[in-house]
């Protein structure tokens, strides 16, 4: 078995990983495989092109960034994990785009990722309501 964890945060090594890999490290402890990804930017959104919905390729026409390789990664993993730092009471540009086109380009393909749990996770430094996956 084998989740994956996706870091919004454009600092690699901070509040969020650190949460992650709390979170990566417990499933190995129970011999699961895991892979924590950073969102290395600048991660362009979706631009509601369609040609995921033409193609039916499983990719995102956009090809100059790492969202194709999340995709790959999502589409193998068992499960996933979403980690963000709170950004105005949201999540960071860099895990919206990969949701919104890894998002776009699942649903163009039959689904694709309807097997794995997505969980939202928030690191912030005040108190106070956000928005979560
Ligand atoms: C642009 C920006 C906006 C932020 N907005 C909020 C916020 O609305 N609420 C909050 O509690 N923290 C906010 N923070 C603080 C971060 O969420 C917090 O420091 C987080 O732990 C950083 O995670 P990281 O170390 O993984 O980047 C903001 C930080 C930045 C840079």
């Amino acid at each position: 078995m084998l989740v994956v964890a996706f870091n919004g945060s454009p600092r690699k090594d901070g509040n969020t990983a650190t949460l992650l890999r709390v979170a990566l490290s417990e499933l190995e402890s129970q011999g699961i495989e895991t892979e924590l990804v950073h969102l290395k930017g600048p991660l362009s959104g979706c631009i509601a092109c369609f040609k995921c919905h033409e193609k039916l390729d499983g990719k995102c026409a956009l090809d100059k960034d790492i969202i194709n390789e999340c995709i790959q990664k999502m589409a193998k993993a068992d499960g996933i994990i979403l980690g963000s730092p709170t950004y105005f009471s949201d999540l960071t540009p860099e895990l919206k785009a990969l949701i919104d086109r890894s998002g776009f380009v699942g649903k163009a393909n039959g689904d694709m990722f309807q097997t794995q749990g997505g969980r939202g996770g928030g690191s912030r430094s005040q108190g106070g309501s956000d928005s979560c996956l």
